[in-house]
């Protein structure tokens, strides 16, 4: 079943009934402010960071559903019943007579109608500015002139949301705002030490506002019915601590068939220290600098042009890599959402969702050098700086802090480190800036570890600290020791928790010199291959170390980490196989198969291929592959969090979407053109589309877990939107499944697809260079390139160098053997 249809020529997703199965959601916002919006205008806005400068409150675990957000009520002045509704749904939830919900790129538009007055709202963040417009358009098609009221609410957030959802004693007491001008300022704790303010501006003569919550609500009810809507007047009501809002109403006398245009503006503005008060000496806000801001975007004209801007700016991002194959779902997802998802993840990291609170986590080390992978050639300046940030949160013995915040871009010391993979994301992630923008000197970069200044080194000095973290960390399998966990938060085999709530992050009873991770052996024997490549390029004799480091684990790993038929996944901490056939429960894991055989181990020797069966037998399902099997079915000391979650859920034997490109890029890699666009498929949302009420997350965008075969829910999704799911999916159909490839060198083309596919066509920016790619399937085979030809010439190989001029070109590929 579905709850909405793909427009694919408008780049949306137009949603046609309010009550999907859970709210679906959309960012708005780009660089700094940004706003979760939902299909009915629940969510909630921030500037930077979602934990500490937060504008609006949003409830989670809210019966109804999706409370609060950016709401409008109109009400019939006319008549006696003095009806009242909200064009967006929520939060009256009138039933409407048409409704439409349309999330594109950047921006939502909800329209609807009811009782002849139909309603369009378009939200969106102007581009490099820290506000966000909602435009409402009213018609009435009714034969008679309507007089209606029209009120907006949002509910503001005292800043910090942690602070504003727990330390009450404090902040209801502390709620301060100005009204001038008809602008509502929210200013709670700018008279001591912070130096911004929130405001809600209405391009309208205002007939009333509200700022204290119960003044508009009235005791004891809720926004589905304010009483301030329902007796049709507010009471310019001044908020004095307790709930700042803002609200305001306008009247509006609309002839039949006449439409009006209303401009509402919520934003956010610093001022400087030296002149926050205006006049100075007062406890005013001083608006000088803001002021000119909300009178440009109260004008129509400007609000079109700002919205023709983002378009554009969208537009130009999707131009970087287009495709046209044989699949509508392919093309779907990688022309349109999975780029969308993927600067999603770029910007939030794990941190603001409908499942992330924005206020536990900040950005993630291991996530964030994951999300990159797929980024990288949309906005590589920008992918720059965020691996020079990342870097920066390095410690000096190579570990990482796992997280970081935004706002001050600091390491986040409650989580601290000793997650042993961390560091050798970094790696990759550099290696990919390289091949993507063949920019090597960002290896010369100096920065500091820990943002300590004076500890400066360069980028590769760094990328080497990672490698040795590793290396001086090895177990008594010679394997690397796992630390608090590796990609598997909740492999936690140095914990032994027994104490309800304690947390299995930052938790650690045993000394953590005897448990070990296979996925950790392959994921330094993938980072070596790029330490080597980049060591040649430098003359650093140290490439000829991680060679010889590599092969010595790689030999590790086929004598302590193969179990027979696939990789095992650890040791635990009594040196216990954990992943292995003699396990009663977690036999098979996924994520070795995936990260060993990506690093090459077993392709010649036949066990890739053995691992990858047994994938196939014991981990596939028609929902994707799952972690692993069997779930447990109770907890283990032993083993920490996965066997806390019930099975099939979460890490303990969902389909951990992240992990199924692995499998993807693995199939691709043995040829298996078939298997890997086939598990592409399971997994892939806009393929889901037709299942949502069993999927129930939005069908536009990867979900990090779909319940796995053993769990009551089995093909439900959760956690949709801030996943690795997205890059690495991204990569898996784009450089694997396709395989547009950038390496060091070049570009390598080398497609691994479904035979039937007669070929396909690439569109892609690389170095500067607008290539335009045609691959040919004559003889229906899978992997294999017989003859490529560039600008009409053939080539040798097919590792495409473009020493020819010109600034496009064209490359012709034969599929062959
Ligand atoms: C979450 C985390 C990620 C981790 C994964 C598996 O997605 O953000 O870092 O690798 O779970 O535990
Ligand atoms: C929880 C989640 C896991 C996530 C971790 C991050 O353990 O289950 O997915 O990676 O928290 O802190």
């Amino acid at each position: 079943m579905r709850y909405g249809y793909f427009n694919d020529e408008q780049k949306e997703y137009v949603i046609t009934r309010p009550d999907t199965p859970l709210p679906w959601i959309n960012y708005l916002g780009c660089e700094a402010y940004f706003g979760i919006l939902s299909n009915t205008a629940g969510g909630y806005s921030f500037y930077k960071d979602a934990r500490l400068r937060r504008l609006t409150r949003y409830r989670y675990n809210q019966a109804p559903l999706d409370e609060t957000g950016r709401y409008i009520y109109l009400r019939d002045d006319d008549t006696q019943t003095a009806e009242y509704w909200s064009p967006t749904w929520q939060p009256v939830r009138r039933k409407l007579n048409e409704y439409e919900c349309r999330h594109g790129l950047g921006y939502t538009t909800i329209r609807s109608s009811l009782a002849g007055i139909q309603a369009q709202l378009l939200y969106f963040i102007p581009l490099g500015e820290n506000l966000e417009i909602w435009q409402l358009s009213l018609s009435n098609l009714r034969t008679q002139p309507a007089n209606l009221s029209v009120f907006s609410m949002v509910e503001f957030c005292l800043w910090d949301a942690v602070d504003d959802a727990t330390n009450f004693q404090r902040n209801y007491s502390i709620g301060e705002v100005e009204v001038v001008d008809e602008v509502i300022y929210h200013k709670s704790e700018y008279r001591e030490r912070r130096d911004h303010f929130a405001f809600l501006a209405c391009s309208e003569k205002l007939a009333g506002f509200d700022t204290d919550r119960e003044a508009f609500l009235g005791p004891y009810r809720g926004a589905d019915a304010p009483l301030g809507v329902e007796r049709g007047y507010l009471s310019n009501s001044i908020a004095h601590g307790w709930q700042p809002v803002g609200v305001q109403q306008f009247k509006l006398h609309l002839e039949p068939g006449e439409q009006h245009e209303t401009i509402f503006l919520l934003g956010y503005h610093e001022n400087h220290q030296e002149e926050k008060f205006d006049p100075p000496g007062t406890q005013q806000i001083n608006k000088r600098r803001v002021q000119p801001i909300i009178q440009k975007y109260l004008k129509t004209e400007e609000v079109q042009t700002a919205f023709q801007q983002l378009k554009a700016y969208w537009q130009g991002l999707l131009e970087k890599l287009k495709v046209q194959t044989p699949d509508i779902h392919t093309d779907r997802m990688v022309n349109t959402w999975n780029v969308y998802q993927l600067m999603a993840t770029f910007n939030f990291s794990r941190s603001a969702s409908y499942f992330e609170s924005g206020t536990g986590r900040g950005m993630g080390f291991r996530d964030s050098n994951q999300d990159l992978l797929g980024f990288m050639h949309l906005m590589p300046e920008r992918a720059r700086q965020r691996i020079l940030d990342l870097t920066a949160t390095q410690l000096s013995s190579g570990g990482a802090y796992h997280q970081y915040q935004p706002l001050t871009k600091r390491g986040n010391n409650e989580v601290g480190s000793g997650f042993n993979d961390d560091p050798l994301w970094l790696v990759l992630a550099v290696a990919a800036y390289i091949a993507e923008t063949g920019e090597w000197s960002i290896l010369d970069e100096v920065v500091p570890y820990d943002n300590q200044p004076g500890s400066e080194e360069s980028l590769y000095g760094h990328l080497k600290r990672s490698m040795g973290y590793t290396l001086s960390r090895l177990g008594p399998h010679n394997l690397p020791l796992i630390g608090r966990a590796d990609w598997n938060d909740c492999l936690n085999l140095n914990c032994f928790s027994e104490a309800p709530g304690q947390s299995f992050q930052t938790t650690t009873n045993k000394d953590g010199k005897v448990a070990e991770s296979v996925f950790i052996a392959g994921l330094f024997i993938r980072a070596a291959q790029e330490m080597i490549r980049m060591a040649a390029t430098r003359q650093d004799p140290d490439g000829e170390l991680y060679l010889h480091a590599s092969q010595q684990m790689a030999e590790a790993v086929w004598q302590s980490g193969w179990d027979g038929s696939w990789f095992l996944r650890a040791y635990d901490n009594f040196g216990e196989p954990v992943g292995s056939k003699y396990c009663q429960e977690g036999q098979i894991y996924i994520e070795p198969q995936g990260m060993c055989i990506m690093a090459g181990l077993g392709i010649d020797n036949g066990r890739a291929r053995q691992a990858l069966d047994a994938v196939a037998e014991k981990l596939a399902t028609p929902h994707g592959i799952m972690l692993h099997q069997p779930a447990y079915t109770r907890y283990y000391l032993n083993l920490g969090e996965i066997s806390s979650y019930p099975p099939g859920y979460k890490e303990n034997g969902s389909v951990f979407c992240h992990t199924n490109p692995w499998i993807m890029i693995a199939e691709a890699m043995l040829g298996n053109g078939a298997a890997a666009h086939d598990y592409y498929l399971r997994i892939n949302p806009s393929k889901r589309e037709e299942i949502s009420e069993v999927h129930r997350c939005e069908p536009y965008v990867y979900a990090q877990t779909i319940a796995g075969r053993e769990a009551a829910t089995y093909g439900e999704a959760k956690n949709s939107w801030l996943t690795g799911t997205a890059a690495w999916n991204y990569l898996a159909i784009t450089q694997w499944i396709l395989g547009i490839r950038p390496e060091f060198e070049g570009l390598r083309i080398d497609p691994c697809v479904p035979p039937e596919w007669d070929g396909f066509r690439v569109e892609r920016t690389f170095r500067g260079r607008q290539l335009h790619i045609m691959v040919h399937n004559p003889s229906h085979i899978s992997h294999g390139v017989s003859r490529v030809e560039l600008d009409g010439r053939e080539i040798e190989g097919n590792l495409v160098r473009f020493t020819a001029e010109g600034d496009e070109h064209q490359v012709d590929v034969w599929m062959g053997s």
